[in-house]
């Protein structure tokens, strides 16, 4: 509730002009001599910007990162792939006046070296132990008294004051630059970044979404007034998407659109650019909620006004979230305006911890959209083994296009919701798998374990599910062993129960026993929360080694990944991943280890998962001889509810050969 001092915002929402945006295709790159010349003219750009500056940069960073701090970035945000030629999604790179890196992780290296120029660019592997951090490097290797340049924009505050405060040690300093110097290089090699998207945002009704915008809202400001919070200003874009029950496409994937949202006691304010359609306004009226519009641009202004405002009386504060960019933090606290800038929270946002907790409606749209996307990827499975049991060839990215064509059959499916890994054979080892569609296309062998990783959004629901499969039913030993060791890790989050309140971390450990056992393991987290029609990884919780560091204990309604794998590199890979919901579990819940309870963690309450994804695990892959009975009797239930939820409305369909499959792929394991 808004308390004694009312600030008025008077900030006149002006239609920017907007900038000629021409967007253009780099030439194609004939040969490396070109290649060479083009990168050494783009960093030479950029260092004569960097010498330019009011106080001339030693350094300037490049982060893969946008204004939201989004996980997955549109192209007109791609600087450093600009910059340096390397496309991978992830990666920091450096340029001063002699050096130029790119410090990325070990998925990339290979990728890394193929792409950039390496006359001119520098590889700083960061998995490797002896490669310093960038921080240490910019603190080693550059003079005392330099001037690092970021654009405050690409840097989160969380990442913002550490690497401040270790460059002040050794006196240097980090200088937010305001204009992006990419985007300015860019310009001035008359290769100007694409135009940021405003695609259609559209409404996503109440029946979907199981909760008004309005209410939404209400309850937002409710917490601002146990903070004192005068504002809340929300950063991520998924954050606003879910507040205002609206979608849109803006980034590839994930279907949020470019856009800030401010609510005060007495206010909404979208920054957004392009006008919101009849149908969005309908909706935003019917839950109770009265959007006032301003442009994307305008919201540093109107965040240093209303800091000034504050400023004149006692008590204030603006809340974001500790993820909001620097930009952002010194725009809400005032530092180019007020003498003493305000104090923020800056905290995980409430956003954030609303929508880790999914809603009755939204479980309901998880739960129906992975029947539908349980057929998909079934009917699949299904084409794939009759193509290569016939002899025809199919190459991964027909496999992945092939799988797009039964989703798009599917009710409410809006699109991929990230790019399908179909790794074959060696390909299998690659975690992050990407196939280019230019060049030679793997073909998948009979010989071949195949893994798809793949998901849909839907908009009821997001999926995510990877199966493994030997396509030519004859796994080795080797491939039997570790394909059932990685399911044993599965079954045992699968079915664990653990106290309400822990952090998803406690589980990591269970997923990789099995494996572990044998010297086994796999280099990536277990599990990832998920959005609701929103992102595919969904924080702030997760289930890895290392704890997230905003994970506020797992509670009913949340969902996760359940995804252990093991790779075995050049040879062949394994991942089993399911979407889970976490319940409640008692004494009489329908939950293979419910009757066994005896104590509820003195009052904490018992939690446990219910999974959500349902495609069968191939047989032929599973070595009956390592699993318990339990297991054995885990296996057979999950292939027998696969079967009694799909297959009635395969029949329905009239997908019988779809059915016939599924009923062959469901039957009982035995032992032999
Ligand atoms: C909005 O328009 C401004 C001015 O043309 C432009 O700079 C900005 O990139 C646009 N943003 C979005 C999200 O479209
Ligand atoms: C690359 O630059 C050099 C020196 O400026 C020039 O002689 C050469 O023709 C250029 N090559 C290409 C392919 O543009
Ligand atoms: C929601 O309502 C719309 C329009 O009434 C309808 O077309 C749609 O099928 C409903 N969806 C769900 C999940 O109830
Ligand atoms: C909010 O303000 C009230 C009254 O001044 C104070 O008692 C309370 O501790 C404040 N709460 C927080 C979270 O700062
Ligand atoms: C949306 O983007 C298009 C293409 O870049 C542009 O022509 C249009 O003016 C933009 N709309 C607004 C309101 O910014």
């Amino acid at each position: 509730m808004w308390r004694k001092c009312y600030v008025f915002i008077v900030f006149l929402c002006a239609v920017p002009t907007r900038a000629n945006s021409h967007v253009r295709r780099s030439p194609y790159i004939a040969n490396k001599e070109a290649l060479h010349n083009m990168s050494l003219q783009r960093l030479s750009t950029l260092r004569a910007v960097m010498a330019s500056q009011p106080t001339a940069l030693a350094a300037y960073i490049i982060p893969t990162a946008d204004a939201h701090n989004s996980e997955y970035i549109a192209p007109v945000d791609a600087r450093r792939e600009w910059i340096s030629g390397f496309t991978g999604s992830a990666g920091t790179a450096v340029v001063t006046s002699a050096a130029a890196l790119v410090w990325t992780d070990g998925r990339y290296y290979t990728q890394f070296e193929k792409e950039a120029d390496l006359k001119i660019w520098t590889l700083m592997k960061q998995s490797l132990p002896e490669t310093p951090t960038l921080e240490k490097w910019l603190c080693n290797n550059l003079r005392e008294g330099s001037a690092v340049g970021v654009d405050p924009h690409t840097f989160t505050r969380e990442e913002w004051t550490p690497l401040q405060t270790a460059l002040s040690k050794v006196n240097m300093q980090l200088i937010a630059v305001p204009t992006n110097l990419v985007d300015e290089a860019r310009r001035i090699n008359n290769d100007p970044p694409p135009a940021r998207p405003n695609n259609t945002v559209i409404p996503l009704p109440v029946n979907y979404t199981g909760k008004p915008a309005g209410q939404k809202i209400r309850e937002l400001r409710n917490k601002m007034t146990d903070k004192n919070a005068s504002a809340l200003v929300i950063t991520a874009l998924d954050e606003v998407a879910y507040t205002l029950n609206l979608r849109g496409s803006d980034i590839k994937f994930n279907p949020v659109f470019f856009s800030y949202l401010v609510i005060t006691p007495s206010s909404v304010v979208l920054f957004h650019n392009g006008s919101l359609s009849e149908p969005v306004l309908y909706q935003l009226s019917t839950e109770g909620v009265e959007v006032q519009e301003c442009p994307y641009a305008g919201i540093e202004d109107y965040l240093k006004n209303m800091a000034k405002e504050l400023s004149q009386c006692g008590k204030h504060s603006i809340w974001l979230s500790s993820d909001a960019s620097e930009a952002i933090h010194r725009a809400a606290s005032g530092v180019d305006v007020l003498k003493t800038p305000l104090s923020l929270i800056s905290e995980v946002s409430p956003v954030a911890l609303m929508k880790l907790v999914k809603n009755e409606i939204e479980l309901e749209g998880f739960r129906h959209c992975h029947i539908k996307d349980g057929i998909a990827v079934s009917r699949l499975l299904k084409w794939l083994h009759d193509q290569i049991d016939k002899g025809i060839s199919v190459t991964e990215i027909q496999a992945a296009d092939k799988l797009l064509e039964f989703r798009k059959e599917e009710a409410d499916f809006m699109g991929p919701s990230f790019q399908t890994i179909p790794g074959s054979g060696a390909n299998g080892a690659i975690i992050h798998y990407n196939p280019s569609r230019d060049g030679p296309q793997k073909v998948i062998e009979k010989n071949d374990m195949f893994l798809l990783d793949s998901g849909g959004q839907y908009k009821d629901g997001t999926t995510d599910i990877t199966r493994t499969r030997h396509m030519g039913r004859l796994p080795t030993a080797e491939q039997k062993s570790a394909f059932t060791r990685v399911l044993k890790g599965q079954m045992m989050v699968g079915s664990a129960l653990f106290p309400q309140g822990v952090k998803g971390n406690v589980l990591d450990s269970l997923a990789r026993h099995w494996l572990w056992q044998v010297g086994l393991d796999y280099a990536h987290g277990t599990g990832h929360g998920v959005g609701h029609c929103l992102n595919v990884h969904e924080g702030p919780a997760g289930v890895s080694w290392r704890p997230y560091p905003h994970d506020p204990g797992l509670k009913p309604r949340q969902i996760l990944s359940n995804e252990p794998g093991f790779y075995k590199v050049g040879a062949f890979g394994i991942r089993h991943e399911d979407l889970v919901e976490i319940v409640q579990v008692t004494k009489d819940s329908k939950h293979p280890k419910a009757s066994g309870i005896v104590g509820d963690f003195d009052g904490r309450g018992v939690l446990g998962f219910n999974t959500l994804t349902l495609v069968p695990n191939q047989k032929e892959c599973i070595d009956v001889s390592l699993l318990t009975d339990a297991e054995l009797t885990y296996i057979n239930n999950y292939h027998a509810r696969v079967l009694e939820t799909l297959g009635p409305i395969m029949k329905q369909r009239n997908l019988n050969e779809d059915l016939l499959w599924l009923q062959k792929e469901c039957s009982p394991l035995l032992r032999a």
